[in-house]
């Protein structure tokens, strides 16, 4: 048997802006996805077939990495699904890193990059952040170059990025999750719509790059109060591209009175909303108030682990 736990995943400043190649910052979070994987009589996941449509990301997994002998997965989450808190990326990498494992072929780089393959092939349009942020841990920062702590590089027709290692501080942050599912492929084809009809949408895509290299300047300086101005400008540009929603413009303008900053995290539409603040009790009150869940996080985790007994 083989067990495997990967983390979750906040992106803290260029989602969407990634998908286009634009740099983008994530880290792990303290929640764990844990998977376990023996030999058996048939395939399964949690005591059901494994079916394509229910488990869409393992399919594609066993597919791309494991071969026809039977095998019976288990998963438990602390996430949430279709969060924004990175659960999918989570199961994806969990299980090509426990079955690169079974196979003697475990590397964080192929796991990393098998995950942006399944990612892509179940999502549609896609960037590897959530699959190597839940690979590597801790910290990353993607950019278009690569430079000094550059951990791998993922390719995609014509887009590259350069996956680096960043110092991310622990820091404590409040998830406002609005419990409305939201289905990442569709809000990236609409801002890919957005940006291949206007030059307007590419200019805003490309301000979020550019607020998101600045935020990385003051992440390195541990300024939070810069680096929160940042992530709520960012938010006004994703209100833009139309990924915002109402609850969690909600959640935002109620916790911005005790943060640093705020804004959603993930694909938006729903999902969840994150704040930077030395008041997690009064922001997660104020979002419970509004309706939504409030889930207190450290940043900075450790990446995926696996062991065999
Ligand atoms: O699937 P989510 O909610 O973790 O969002 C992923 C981030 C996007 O930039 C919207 C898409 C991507 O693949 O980078």
């Amino acid at each position: 048997m083989v067990a495997s736990s990967a983390p979750g995943k906040l992106i803290l400043m260029g989602e969407h802006a990634v998908v286009f190649g634009q740099p983008a910052i994530a880290t792990a979070i303290s929640l764990r996805l844990k998977c376990k994987i023996s030999p058996s009589s048939g395939f399964s996941v949690n005591g059901v077939p494994l079916s394509d449509r229910y488990h869409p990301y393992i399919s594609s997994a066993v597919r791309k990495v494991w071969g026809s002998e039977p095998i019976a997965i288990d998963i438990v989450s602390e996430m949430p699904s279709s969060s924004g808190l990175g659960s999918s990326a989570a199961v994806t990498v969990a299980v090509l890193a426990a079955l690169s494992q079974m196979k003697g072929q475990f590397s964080e780089k192929n796991v990393a990059s098998n995950g942006f393959e399944v990612e892509s092939e179940v999502q549609g349009r896609a960037s590897p952040i959530d699959t190597s942020t839940c690979t590597h841990g801790r910290g990353i920062f993607i950019d278009r170059t690569p430079a000094a702590d550059m951990l791998w590089e993922i390719k995609r027709d014509t887009r590259r990025w350069f996956i680096h290692h960043c110092d991310v501080p622990e820091m404590e942050m409040v998830v406002g999750y609005t419990g409305v599912v939201a289905h990442t492929g569709p809000l990236v084809a609409k801002v890919k719509h957005f940006a291949d009809r206007s030059r307007f949408g590419m200019e805003i895509i490309e301000e979020i790059g550019s607020l998101t290299l600045e935020g990385l300047d003051k992440l390195k300086k541990g300024d939070r109060v810069a680096l929160g101005g940042l992530m709520t400008k960012n938010q006004k540009l994703l209100a833009i591209l139309g990924v915002s929603s109402p609850e969690i413009d909600k959640f935002i303008k109620v916790s911005l009175p005790y943060s640093y900053g705020a804004k959603l995290t993930g694909a938006g539409g729903g999902g969840s909303m994150i704040a930077l603040t030395d008041h997690a009790k009064e922001v997660s009150e104020a979002i419970r108030k509004r309706g939504g869940t409030p889930i207190v996080v450290r940043t900075g985790a450790k990446g995926v682990t696996v062991d065999t007994a």
